[in-house]
Protein backbone atom coordinates (compact mmCIF):
# COMPACT_ATOMS: atom_id res chain seq x y z
CA UNK A 1 0.00 0.00 0.00
CA UNK A 2 1.19 3.39 -0.54
CA UNK A 3 0.51 5.48 2.45
CA UNK A 4 -0.49 3.06 5.32
CA UNK A 5 -2.73 5.84 7.76
CA UNK A 6 -2.07 5.77 11.17
CA UNK A 7 -4.55 6.84 13.53
CA UNK A 8 -3.77 6.34 17.90
CA UNK A 9 -6.60 6.62 20.06
CA UNK A 10 -6.73 8.88 22.90
CA UNK A 11 -8.80 6.46 24.40
CA UNK A 12 -5.54 4.49 25.85
CA UNK A 13 -3.69 8.13 26.74
CA UNK A 14 -4.17 10.51 29.90
CA UNK A 15 -7.02 12.27 29.64
CA UNK A 16 -5.66 14.85 31.80
CA UNK A 17 -2.63 15.38 29.95
CA UNK A 18 -4.42 15.01 26.21
CA UNK A 19 -2.38 18.04 24.25
CA UNK A 20 0.64 16.45 25.22
CA UNK A 21 -0.27 13.06 24.37
CA UNK A 22 -1.29 14.26 21.41
CA UNK A 23 1.93 16.03 20.42
CA UNK A 24 3.20 12.54 21.66
CA UNK A 25 2.15 10.92 18.58
CA UNK A 26 3.59 14.60 16.71
CA UNK A 27 3.71 12.19 12.65
CA UNK A 28 0.15 10.38 13.12
CA UNK A 29 -2.28 10.57 9.92
CA UNK A 30 -4.79 11.00 12.64
CA UNK A 31 -6.19 11.08 16.05
CA UNK A 32 -8.92 9.29 16.65
CA UNK A 33 -11.28 10.43 19.14
CA UNK A 34 -13.71 7.68 20.98
CA UNK A 35 -16.93 9.39 22.23
CA UNK A 36 -18.49 7.04 24.04
CA UNK A 37 -22.26 7.47 26.16
CA UNK A 38 -22.78 4.41 28.60
CA UNK A 39 -25.57 3.61 26.43
CA UNK A 40 -24.45 2.38 22.98
CA UNK A 41 -21.60 1.28 24.58
CA UNK A 42 -20.91 0.22 28.28
CA UNK A 43 -18.35 3.32 28.77
CA UNK A 44 -18.30 6.50 28.94
CA UNK A 45 -15.70 8.66 27.74
CA UNK A 46 -15.69 12.50 26.73
CA UNK A 47 -17.93 14.44 24.07
CA UNK A 48 -18.04 17.88 22.27
CA UNK A 49 -16.44 19.94 24.55
CA UNK A 50 -13.32 18.46 24.51
CA UNK A 51 -13.40 17.50 21.15
CA UNK A 52 -13.04 21.55 20.91
CA UNK A 53 -10.64 21.83 23.08
CA UNK A 54 -8.41 18.93 21.38
CA UNK A 55 -9.10 21.52 18.18
CA UNK A 56 -6.54 23.82 19.90
CA UNK A 57 -4.39 21.77 21.00
CA UNK A 58 -3.27 19.62 17.87
CA UNK A 59 -2.93 20.01 14.23
CA UNK A 60 -3.49 16.24 13.51
CA UNK A 61 -6.73 15.91 11.98
CA UNK A 62 -9.43 14.68 14.14
CA UNK A 63 -10.90 11.06 13.64
CA UNK A 64 -14.18 11.14 15.72
CA UNK A 65 -15.53 7.71 16.47
CA UNK A 66 -19.02 8.37 17.58
CA UNK A 67 -20.06 5.11 19.76
CA UNK A 68 -23.72 6.98 20.66
CA UNK A 69 -27.03 6.76 20.23
CA UNK A 70 -29.32 9.08 18.44
CA UNK A 71 -25.95 9.96 15.74
CA UNK A 72 -28.37 12.26 13.86
CA UNK A 73 -28.57 14.88 16.82
CA UNK A 74 -25.33 14.47 17.84
CA UNK A 75 -23.15 13.85 15.22
CA UNK A 76 -23.24 16.84 13.19
CA UNK A 77 -21.79 19.77 15.88
CA UNK A 78 -18.87 17.61 15.52
CA UNK A 79 -18.53 18.60 12.29
CA UNK A 80 -19.46 22.28 12.34
CA UNK A 81 -16.64 21.96 15.42
CA UNK A 82 -14.26 21.09 12.80
CA UNK A 83 -13.22 17.39 13.55
CA UNK A 84 -11.44 16.19 9.94
CA UNK A 85 -13.74 12.70 10.08
CA UNK A 86 -17.04 11.95 11.43
CA UNK A 87 -17.91 8.39 11.99
CA UNK A 88 -21.18 6.84 13.42
CA UNK A 89 -22.61 3.74 13.93
CA UNK A 90 -24.90 1.87 11.56
CA UNK A 91 -26.81 -0.19 13.95
CA UNK A 92 -27.36 3.37 15.93
CA UNK A 93 -29.53 4.89 12.92
CA UNK A 94 -32.11 3.86 10.76
CA UNK A 95 -31.25 6.62 8.17
CA UNK A 96 -27.51 6.37 8.00
CA UNK A 97 -27.47 8.21 4.65
CA UNK A 98 -29.46 11.61 6.47
CA UNK A 99 -26.51 11.75 9.04
CA UNK A 100 -23.80 11.20 6.61
CA UNK A 101 -25.19 14.30 4.83
CA UNK A 102 -25.59 16.47 7.97
CA UNK A 103 -21.87 15.34 8.60
CA UNK A 104 -20.24 16.19 5.07
CA UNK A 105 -22.79 19.50 4.85
CA UNK A 106 -20.93 20.44 8.17
CA UNK A 107 -17.92 20.09 6.27
CA UNK A 108 -16.67 16.85 7.54
CA UNK A 109 -16.36 13.84 6.09
CA UNK A 110 -18.34 11.08 6.93
CA UNK A 111 -17.69 7.69 8.63
CA UNK A 112 -20.03 4.82 8.69
CA UNK A 113 -18.95 1.90 11.55
CA UNK A 114 -19.79 -1.25 11.62
CA UNK A 115 -19.53 -3.94 14.86
CA UNK A 116 -18.16 -7.35 14.43
CA UNK A 117 -20.79 -9.10 14.22
CA UNK A 118 -22.69 -6.98 11.53
CA UNK A 119 -22.54 -7.84 8.25
CA UNK A 120 -21.33 -5.08 5.55
CA UNK A 121 -23.61 -6.52 2.32
CA UNK A 122 -27.09 -4.27 3.65
CA UNK A 123 -24.82 -1.35 3.62
CA UNK A 124 -22.91 -1.83 0.59
CA UNK A 125 -25.38 0.26 -1.67
CA UNK A 126 -24.90 3.53 0.48
CA UNK A 127 -21.32 3.48 0.93
CA UNK A 128 -21.03 6.03 -1.82
CA UNK A 129 -22.37 8.06 0.84
CA UNK A 130 -19.55 8.04 2.76
CA UNK A 131 -15.47 8.74 3.30
CA UNK A 132 -14.44 5.63 5.35
CA UNK A 133 -15.94 2.63 6.54
CA UNK A 134 -14.64 1.72 9.86
CA UNK A 135 -14.87 -1.91 10.61
CA UNK A 136 -14.53 -2.70 14.34
CA UNK A 137 -12.26 -5.76 15.06
CA UNK A 138 -13.18 -5.67 18.70
CA UNK A 139 -16.81 -5.11 20.23
CA UNK A 140 -16.47 -0.92 20.46
CA UNK A 141 -16.65 -0.19 24.26
CA UNK A 142 -13.08 -0.40 25.66
CA UNK A 143 -9.22 -0.61 24.97
CA UNK A 144 -7.02 -3.29 25.01
CA UNK A 145 -9.05 -6.57 23.49
CA UNK A 146 -8.14 -8.95 21.17
CA UNK A 147 -7.88 -8.74 17.46
CA UNK A 148 -11.08 -10.58 15.99
CA UNK A 149 -9.86 -11.51 12.72
CA UNK A 150 -12.98 -12.83 11.08
CA UNK A 151 -13.84 -9.17 10.35
CA UNK A 152 -11.57 -8.78 7.72
CA UNK A 153 -13.60 -10.40 5.07
CA UNK A 154 -15.85 -6.91 5.80
CA UNK A 155 -12.57 -5.09 4.68
CA UNK A 156 -11.73 -7.17 1.48
CA UNK A 157 -15.27 -7.07 0.10
CA UNK A 158 -15.07 -3.42 0.57
CA UNK A 159 -11.29 -3.18 -0.78
CA UNK A 160 -12.32 -5.11 -3.83
CA UNK A 161 -15.04 -2.57 -4.58
CA UNK A 162 -12.84 0.10 -4.42
CA UNK A 163 -10.06 -1.19 -6.70
CA UNK A 164 -12.74 -1.94 -9.12
CA UNK A 165 -13.36 1.74 -8.58
CA UNK A 166 -17.06 1.24 -8.12
CA UNK A 167 -16.73 3.02 -4.99
CA UNK A 168 -14.19 5.99 -3.33
CA UNK A 169 -13.89 5.72 0.43
CA UNK A 170 -10.83 4.46 2.66
CA UNK A 171 -11.20 1.43 4.81
CA UNK A 172 -10.07 1.61 8.76
CA UNK A 173 -10.36 -0.84 11.24
CA UNK A 174 -10.39 -0.52 14.92
CA UNK A 175 -9.76 -2.54 17.80
CA UNK A 176 -6.89 -4.89 18.75
CA UNK A 177 -4.58 -3.56 16.12
CA UNK A 178 -0.71 -4.18 16.70
CA UNK A 179 2.88 -5.68 15.32
CA UNK A 180 1.26 -9.13 15.53
CA UNK A 181 -1.62 -8.22 13.94
CA UNK A 182 -1.49 -4.88 11.60
CA UNK A 183 0.02 -7.46 8.84
CA UNK A 184 -3.04 -9.29 8.29
CA UNK A 185 -5.35 -6.27 8.00
CA UNK A 186 -3.05 -4.63 5.83
CA UNK A 187 -3.34 -7.55 3.52
CA UNK A 188 -6.89 -7.52 3.54
CA UNK A 189 -6.79 -4.03 1.91
CA UNK A 190 -7.00 -2.27 4.92
CA UNK A 191 -5.96 2.12 4.38
CA UNK A 192 -5.96 3.36 7.76
CA UNK A 193 -5.26 1.53 10.59
CA UNK A 194 -6.37 2.69 14.33
CA UNK A 195 -3.97 1.64 17.54
CA UNK A 196 -4.92 2.49 20.79
CA UNK A 197 -2.81 0.75 23.64
CA UNK A 198 -0.17 -0.54 21.09
CA UNK A 199 0.81 3.21 20.71
CA UNK A 200 -0.12 5.27 24.13
CA UNK A 201 1.57 1.89 25.81
CA UNK A 202 5.00 1.90 24.35
CA UNK A 203 7.34 3.87 25.55
CA UNK A 204 7.73 6.19 22.57
CA UNK A 205 4.38 6.40 20.94
CA UNK A 206 6.15 8.42 17.95
CA UNK A 207 8.51 5.63 17.64
CA UNK A 208 5.31 3.10 17.64
CA UNK A 209 3.51 4.97 14.55
CA UNK A 210 6.36 4.51 12.31
CA UNK A 211 6.68 0.96 13.15
CA UNK A 212 2.95 0.43 12.46
CA UNK A 213 3.09 2.19 9.44
CA UNK A 214 6.34 0.53 8.15
CA UNK A 215 4.86 -2.84 9.05
CA UNK A 216 1.46 -2.24 6.95
CA UNK A 217 3.43 -1.27 4.24
CA UNK A 218 5.29 -4.29 3.98
C1 LIG B 1 -12.87 0.61 21.18
C2 LIG B 1 -12.36 1.85 20.51
C3 LIG B 1 -11.00 1.74 19.98
C4 LIG B 1 -9.94 1.48 21.02
C5 LIG B 1 -8.83 0.69 20.40
O1 LIG B 1 -14.23 0.71 21.36
O2 LIG B 1 -13.20 2.20 19.43
O3 LIG B 1 -10.65 2.88 19.22
O4 LIG B 1 -9.40 2.65 21.55
O5 LIG B 1 -7.93 0.33 21.37
P1 LIG B 1 -6.86 -0.86 21.13
O6 LIG B 1 -6.02 -0.44 19.97
O7 LIG B 1 -6.13 -0.93 22.41
O8 LIG B 1 -7.66 -2.10 20.82
ZN1 LIG C 1 -12.51 3.77 18.06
Amino acid sequence: MAHPMIAPSILSADFARLADEAQAVAGADWLHVDVMDAHFVPNLTLGLPVVESLLKATEIPLDCHLMIENPGRWAPPYAEAGAHNVTFHAEATDDPVSVARDIRAAGAKAGLSVKPGTPIEPYLEILKEFDTLLVMSVEPGFGGQSFIADVLDKARAVRRLVDSGELRLLVEIDGGINADTIEAAADAGVDCFVAGSAVYGAADPAEAVRKLRAQAGK
